[in-house]
Formats: structure tokens, sequence, C-alpha cells
């Protein structure tokens, strides 16, 4: 077969997006910016300022704010080592092995030792200038490799067999762990984005502005969660914080009014709003082991998710939706009976500050979340027209996180909207937004006439007005007709006769009349009308 003919028969591949990811496209994406524009609004008058967070950072920031055990940790990130340039030490690594001196040559041994000695500063040259990043498992392997090298160096020099064995073993100890070794920080695609903003509030000092400080983030997170309605691996968030100041009830039923005012702006339909206390590290505690003792109880009548849950994590038992675990569930006791003085206190007065503020909600004993860092409030809020992955927004209180990750002690409170989930609701209802039509074709012919219609595009979408300007030149006929498919109101037809008289022809599509206009006629004709039907 000749060359030609292999590649005719290779088929390229046809690339799809991800499982578990999309495109979102017009007129889809008018929705979504809607939505957003809508969340600065809202967000805005309740004095919050929107931060922008990277995309990925350290594993560890997840692990130790979302909690090792939780599903978005063990199971769901997508993580991957950050490899450094590292090609001078790839190098010396190398050589370190082609020595082997484990083949007794004369001088060997020497090399070797200089090799070693040679990668062991480098490593350390790169750490000092930060250039290099050693995970914790890294770091533990390069301390084995120095102690070993140590080890070796300290070793007479002499022809005693145990010695020679044990030099031989500490020289194979070190070429393992020098090959082993990786660089390079694990860092994630963000499955959330509140451990984000608390890094960032650290970081860059925070805490020295005036307290709360009121956050505000949009953007897409990664979970490697099993696709499905509603259910993506990248799906988009918008959230709120508040950090710092105090833990006011007030506080906790403001950033809840505030959602809710959010929904009702886009006249989200069937919200439904949850609201709980999960205790706090005083009372928790207690009622874990209650309620450990409750489902040991009825283990056998349990799943084995739920079984397996008693040891690791009971509060998520209540999170069962299984059918059969219903009855057993709704006899277990009640985290709201178990609070300590001070969570009960607070509970009571979230939920006054709420009716206070004309909010709806239900209480439900069993809104516990799946992140690790929640404590007292936590709500969730469900919508229409969603199936079974009906939340829309998921947050909560998290006093203590700040500190867990290095900063001083800060109180703080959010929540996070589904995005994919709040227009999937919209659509349902009804909201979809229509094709966006242009309001001007500009139906042009003739060379002179193309120079009117650049500039006559010009000055209509400055102007205000979306204008479709042909790029070749088109009969009439096929222009008119482009022009409705485009969903134009009107078509402006310029050709030699409009161009040397200074009239333009303007056509209403709608109904197939007719005028002329000289060019500042045109533009004000058009701006009264899109005045009256706005
Ligand atoms: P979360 O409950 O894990 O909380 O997520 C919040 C919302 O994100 C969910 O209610 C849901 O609407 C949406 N969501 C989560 N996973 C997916 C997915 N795979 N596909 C589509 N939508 C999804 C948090 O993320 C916390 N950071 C919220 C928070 C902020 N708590 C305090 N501050």
């Amino acid at each position: 077969m000749s060359e030609g003919a292999a590649k005719k028969e290779e088929k390229p591949r046809k690339f799809q997006a991800i499982r578990g990811t999309r495109d979102l496209l017009p007129p889809e994406t008018a929705l979504w910016n809607r939505a957003e524009q809508t969340a600065h609004q809202v967000f805005a008058s309740f004095g919050f300022g929107e931060i922008r967070l990277p995309i990925f950072e350290p594993t560890e920031l997840f692990a130790r704010s979302i909690g090792e055990e939780t599903d978005v940790v063990s199971k769901e990130m997508y993580s991957f080592l950050d490899n450094p340039d590292i090609s001078n030490l790839e190098e010396a690594r190398d050589a370190i092995k082609e020595v082997n001196p484990g083949i007794a040559a004369v001088g060997k041994q020497e090399v070797f030792e200089l090799y070693v000695s040679e990668f062991i500063s480098q490593i350390e040259a790169g750490l000092a200038g930060k250039q290099l990043n050693l995970s914790s498992k890294a770091q533990s392997d390069f301390d084995i490799v120095k102690a070993r090298f140590q080890e070796l160096l300290a070793l007479p020099d002499s022809k005693d067999e145990d010695r020679h064995n044990k030099r031989r073993h500490l020289t194979f100890e070190i070429i393992i762990k020098v090959d082993l070794l990786k660089f390079g920080e694990r860092v994630s695609l963000r499955p959330e984005a509140t451990a984000s903003v608390c890094r960032a509030y650290i970081e860059h000092g925070m805490q020295q502005l005036p307290q709360p400080v009121k956050l505000y983030y949009m953007g897409p997170m990664f979970r490697r969660e099993r696709p499905q309605k509603g259910r993506y691996r990248q799906f988009y968030q918008i959230g709120a914080e508040v950090l710092g100041g105090s833990d006011a009830p007030a506080i906790d039923a403001e950033v809840i009014e505030m959602v809710m005012t959010f929904f009702d702006r886009l006249e989200l339909q069937g919200v439904q709003l949850d609201v709980n206390s999960i205790g706090c590290l005083n009372c928790r505690p207690k009622y874990v082991e209650l309620l450990r003792a409750a489902l040991l109880k009825v283990k056998d009548k349990l799943g084995p998710d739920s079984q397996r849950r008693i040891e690791t994590n009971p509060l998520r038992v209540l999170d069962s939706k299984l059918e059969s675990e219903q009855p057993i569930i709704a006899t277990l006791p009640h985290i709201a009976d178990h609070l300590c003085e001070e969570c009960a206190v607070h509970y009571a007065a979230v939920k006054h500050q709420l009716k206070m503020r004309g909010v709806i909600y239900r209480e439900n004993w069993r809104l516990v979340r799946g992140l690790d860092y929640y404590m007292r409030t936590t709500f969730e809020i469900t919508a229409q027209g969603l199936g079974s992955q009906n939340a829309v927004c998921g947050g909560g209180r998290y006093d203590g996180l700040v500190e867990l990750l290095g900063g001083p002690p800060t109180k703080g409170i959010g929540f996070a909207i589904g995005e994919d989930r709040l227009i999937l609701s919209l659509q349902e209802s009804g909201k979809a937004p229509v094709q966006q039509g242009r309001d001007v074709y500009i139906a042009w012919m003739g060379e002179r006439a193309q120079a009117t219609a650049i500039r006559a595009a010009k000055d209509l979408r400055k102007a205000g007005f979306s204008v479709e300007l042909p790029p070749v030149e088109q009969k009439f006929g096929k222009a008119l007709g482009q022009a409705d498919k485009l969903g134009a109101k009107y078509a402006l037809i310029l050709g030699d006769n409009e161009v040397s008289e200074g009239l333009w022809t303007l056509k209403t599509l709608a109904d197939g009349s007719q005028a002329k206009f000289t060019e500042p006629d045109l533009l004000e004709h058009l701006s009264m009308q899109k005045a009256l039907s706005s």
C-alpha cells in the first residue's frame, strides 16, 4: 500500500468531551450569564466582593480542610504530581545507577560516593532556592538517602567481610531510594472553594481588614463522581463566605437570606430550605457515640454502606436515601436534643433571625453534610425539576477551619450553589432563553456598498445594536432568507442606488414593510423603536 493510501485509511480520532464534562452552548449560555450577573448584583448589594481563586491547589489543603475520610478527598479528587524541571537531577540519578559499585572494580566506590554527594547537594540547593518541592513521602525518602549515605561514609575502610557486606547493603538501599525519589508536589483540581478562600484569607493577612470579610466566587470545580443528570465531573459553583468577626446568629441568617434573595430574583421554582445544627466539638462527639450505639443495635437491618459508616462516620448514615433504611433512621436520636447549651442557644437564635427576615425554612435533623469542616449551622436548598440530585445549594458554619490551616482563630460561614443544577431547574420551569436574534442584518451588494455597510455596522454596534454583516456579497433574496433564519428584526438594504442617493432601505422582517432613511434618521428611528419595545 502506498504511503498516501495508508494515510487515507487511517481515520482521524473523533474527539469528544471527557465523560462528566460538557460544552455549554448558546443560547443556554445566555441563561448562565444572567444567573452570574444576578449573583454579582445581589451579592454586591449585601456587601460581598468577588475573589478569583486558582483552579488547583496543594492536595494537602483539601485533605486537611474537607477531611481525609470524606468521599470527596478519598475518592473523587483529580490529583497529579506537579513536576518541577529536574533534568539535571535526572542525570545525576542515572549516573548513580550506572556506576553500580556492587561489581567490585577499583575506584568505583569513590565515584559512587562522589555522585551521591553531588545528588544530595543538588537537591538541598533546589530546596533552599525553592525551585524544588518534596512531598512528605519524598522528604522522608530523601532523609533516608542522607542517613544511609552518612553511615556508608562512616564505615572504616577495611577488607573485613562484615563491613564489605554492610557497605554493599547500604549502597543497594541508597540506589533503590534514589531511584524511587519523586520530586514535585501533589496538587489537585479544586473540588470546592471554601478551603481556597480560607487559604487566601490567611495568605493575604485579611484578618487585618475590617471584619467580617465577605467574599464570593464563581467557577468550575472538579469531582470524579458517577455522572448523571445534575451531576458532573466538571461542574460550576457560585459560592460566598463570611470570614472573621463574630459568630452572631444574624450572620448565619443573613447569608441564608442572601442566597434566598438570589433564587427569588431568578424566579427559581419549588425552593425548599432545610436547616439544622450539628453542634460543636464539645457536644457532637457525645451525640456521635450515642448514634453509634443506637446504630449498632440495628446493624443487621442496615445495608453494607451504612454498616461500614457505623465505624467510620455514623452521622453519614443519616444521609442515606436507601428506602429500606428509612424506618430505622426515623427511630434514631436527634442531634437537636443533644446540643450543648451554647449550640442550642445559637441554633434557636439563627431560627429566630431567619423568621425576622421572613425566610421560610424547614428543620431537618438529618442534614449533616458530607464535608468535615462544618459545625453548628448547616443548610441545604432544593429546587424543582432536578430528580435525585436536587440539592441546588449547600452550606454551613465552619469556625476553626482557618485555624486548622495555620491561621488565627476565625469564625466562618458560607454556601455554594451548584450552578449546573440551578440552570437545569430554571430550564425545567420554562426559563430557557430563546435563540438570541440580531437586531439588524445588513444586506449589501457591490464594492461601494460594502464600504458603507462596514461603516453602518460600526455605528449601529456603537449605538448598542447587534448587527450581522455578511462577509461576502449575496443576492438580496438569499440575504433576506439568511436574515430571517438568524431571527433578525430588520434587514438594512444597501445597494448601489441606496449608496449614491444616501437613502438606505430598512425592511421590517416581521411584517415585510419597507421605508427609506438617511443615515442619521435611521439611527434615530431604530433607537426609538428599541426604546418603545423595551
Ligand atoms: P457541597 O454540598 O459539596 O458544598 O456542594 C455545593 C453544591 O454544589 C451542591 O449542593 C450541588 O448543587 C453542587 N454540586 C456538588 N457536586 C456536584 C457535581 N458533581 N455536579 C454538579 N453539582 C454539584 C460545598 O462545596 C461547600 N464548599 C459549600 C460551602 C461553602 N460551605 C461553606 N461554604
